[in-house]
């Protein structure tokens, strides 16, 4: 099979993320649960995980990386400790369920800051008019998991700074493959999936948070305090109720390992040499549209197309059936369809990982023009 879905989870990891998790289940208890040699193991781990987690994310103290279950976990604490009803919030365009729909849940006042494709300039300026001294949080997309845009993160982040309004990342489609830098963005919080970018298990995640005042979205044991009714008023603990995942995190260890081995600079060129090739010859097949940025200068390794009067979803399955692996539809995040113009329609999503080849985005090219040739004639 040729994988391009991994903006949905990457599914070729480096071989030592199978094999640390598989001997965690053997040899991994619960960190915090006794002072025997496998509990010990186990907080070893973690605390290993978080450890480099905070060097590459350029957290102060690894106590401020917390353990999630996905992305969308770590934005709802983020999203519950700083909105509620009535509040008003703004948001990219592009942002992804994970968000709006907790939003809406809560009954926030979204405001949503709306700019073309691929202007970053735009969508500065409609945050800058957006964002008010009584906005209550930004919550912004770093990279949109339907068209690989790149959004101006480092520029919003500042203006939320100069208007001291509370900001939180989604860098679900760019840890492992851009810089995310707390220290640098000073956000309240950054939420982070463990197994897309960063080649951990699926059910691994990360919040990076900015401030000690956190809501729970979860109460329940953590092998701290035991005797208080409440939860734990400190990080990790107050955000960790339960049993580890500890396969997970094993896993999710060496998958950052295998990030900071490789760089982030080498595995972002790699990615977007394999979108350029692929972009570039099929936005010149006749019938087929591209959605890329071909200078490169905002966009990641996720490419959106479509293909003349061909349902994407009959076409996501005409390139399974011929082994290769894409999303098609709207790709849970129906907001940047709307505001990219492909709510109707849908497109067809690739995407590529550090462990894609050219190769795979040659059989794309091949499988995806013969489809629009064979669909024009
Ligand atoms: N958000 C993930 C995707 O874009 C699941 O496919």
């Amino acid at each position: 099979m040729i994988y391009l879905d991994s903006a949905a989870t990457t599914l070729q990891k480096p071989p030592a993320v199978a094999q640390a998790s598989a001997n965690a289940i053997r040899t991994l208890a619960s960190p915090g649960r006794g002072g025997h040699p496998a509990a010990a193991r186990a907080a070893n781990t973690a605390f290993a995980c978080r450890s480099l987690a905070a060097e590459l994310f350029k957290v102060e103290n690894p106590e401020q990386v917390i353990f999630t279950s996905n992305a969308t976990h770590g934005l709802n604490i983020a999203i519950k400790t700083l909105v509620h009803s009535g509040d008003r919030v703004v948001i990219s365009g592009y942002e992804h369920n994970a968000v709006t729909r907790p939003l809406v849940t809560l009954g926030a006042n979204i405001l949503v800051a709306q700019a073309p494709l691929f202007q970053p300039q735009a969508m500065l300026a409609q945050f800058d008019r957006a964002i008010t001294p009584d906005t209550k949080a930004v919550i912004c997309t770093h990279v949109s998991n339907v068209f690989g845009y790149v959004l101006p993160v480092r520029e919003i982040a500042g203006l939320c700074r100069q208007r001291e309004v509370p900001f939180v990342l989604d860098a679900s489609q760019s840890a492992g493959i851009l810089p995310v830098s707390m220290q640098e963005l000073e956000a309240d919080f950054i939420a982070m999936p463990g197994h897309k970018g960063l080649y951990g298990p699926q059910g691994t995640g990360l919040l990076l948070c900015g401030r000690e005042e956190v809501s729970t979205v979860l109460e329940g044991g953590t092998g701290s305090i035991s005797a208080k009714t409440e939860m734990p008023d400190f990080l990790p603990d107050r955000l960790e109720a339960g049993t580890h995942n500890m396969p997970g995190v094993a896993g999710l260890l060496e998958g950052l390992r295998f990030v900071q081995r490789t760089g982030l600079e080498r595995i972002r060129r790699h990615e977007w040499e394999l979108l350029r090739t692929a972009a570039g010859k099929l936005a010149a097949c006749p019938g087929v549209t591209a959605f890329w940025e071909p200078a490169g200068k905002c966009q990641a390794g996720v490419l959106s197309f479509q293909i003349a009067d061909m349902d994407c979803e009959t076409a996501g399955e005409a390139l399974a059936s011929q082994g290769i692996a894409v999303r098609s539809g709207l790709h849970c995040a129906p907001l940047a369809h709307r505001t990219a113009g492909t709510f109707d329609s849908g497109t067809i999503r690739a995407s590529f990982s550090a462990f894609n080849r050219r190769t795979d985005a040659m059989q794309l090219i091949k499988a995806v023009s013969q489809l629009a040739r064979s669909h024009a004639s």
